[in-house]
């Protein structure tokens, strides 16, 4: 797997590694589609790198999914990351080219990391689910993002828990509601504990953060509440990197920070 440092046009091409691998090596999934708790967790090879989970996951049929996605996108960096992200799953960008975050959230997560000072290429970087789900409306070309349910997010969840298993990270963050309610349990609301390092529920990560989904920046309704959710997200990106300084204690993928951006006063929490 790629050392740290490595850059995202390397981690790139071996994804594209190992898609081919899946097509041409073929490990197969035996079983036909199931939706239950934990499905993948059969298409999931005992003791696997890294790298044989990515390719492992591109024949994963353990829920629907697969027949809407182009491909699976499973998460990618460096496998001793010190920070994993975790978002909700792929869009329409990311089905296409099979990685994580490489359309409009992740320019603007792209930019949120190097203002704190991290290195993207530094960072393994996720979904809760592996696949795109998506719906057309009316007759628009466009295939828009659908939320995925608890049954899709239960049957895809052993291959993110593999990846943690894997990387033992220094901290997980989560990106949105529906990574923090994966992680951190159904009652967890970002809008009362974003931006909060809490210890992790999970053995194989020392602490989780929750902060907003990019995507959630993106669509604020006007300039000026767009303008704010970028700076709270700014400064939450801003607190990982803090974190990291101080719990570590050391600064391998933590550069020295611009100033922290001013993120007006949040206002009082109200349930996510
Ligand atoms: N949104 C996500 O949650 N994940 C991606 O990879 C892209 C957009």
């Amino acid at each position: 797997m790629a050392p740290i440092g490595t850059s995202l046009a390397a981690l790139r091409g071996d994804m594209a590694a190992r898609r081919e691998g899946s097509a041409s090596g073929a490990k197969r999934p035996a079983r036909a589609t199931r939706a239950d708790g934990g499905a993948a967790a059969e298409w999931i090879p005992a003791g696997a790198s890294l790298a044989a989970l990515g390719a492992a996951a591109m024949g994963c049929r353990a829920c629907h999914l697969w027949t809407l996605g182009t491909q699976t996108v499973f998460g990618e960096g460096p496998a001793r990351a010190r920070v994993m992200m975790v978002g909700e799953q792929p869009g329409d960008q990311e089905d296409r080219e099979g990685a994580p975050f490489v359309g409009p959230s992740g320019a603007l997560l792209a930019e949120g990391l190097a203002a704190a000072g991290l290195d993207r290429a530094s960072i393994y970087v996720t979904n809760v689910v592996k696949h795109f789900k998506w719906e057309r409306v009316g007759r628009s070309p466009r295939r828009i993002h659908k939320k995925p349910n608890a049954a899709e997010i239960r049957a895809c969840r052993p291959w993110l828990d593999a990846e943690i298993d894997r990387v033992r990270p220094s901290m997980i963050v989560c990106l949105g509601a529906t990574a923090a309610q994966a992680l951190l349990g159904r009652s967890f609301r970002v809008t009362g504990q974003r931006g909060i390092p809490l210890p992790s529920p999970i053995p194989a990560a020392r602490a989780v953060m929750a902060t907003v989904h990019p995507s959630a920046v993106l669509r604020a309704p006007d300039a000026a509440t767009r303008e704010r959710a970028r700076a709270e997200f700014f400064a939450d990106l801003h607190a990982v990197a803090d974190h990291l300084r101080t719990a570590d204690g050391e600064s391998g993928g933590v550069r020295a920070p611009g100033p922290a951006p001013t993120a007006p006063p949040r206002p009082a929490p109200r349930s996510a």
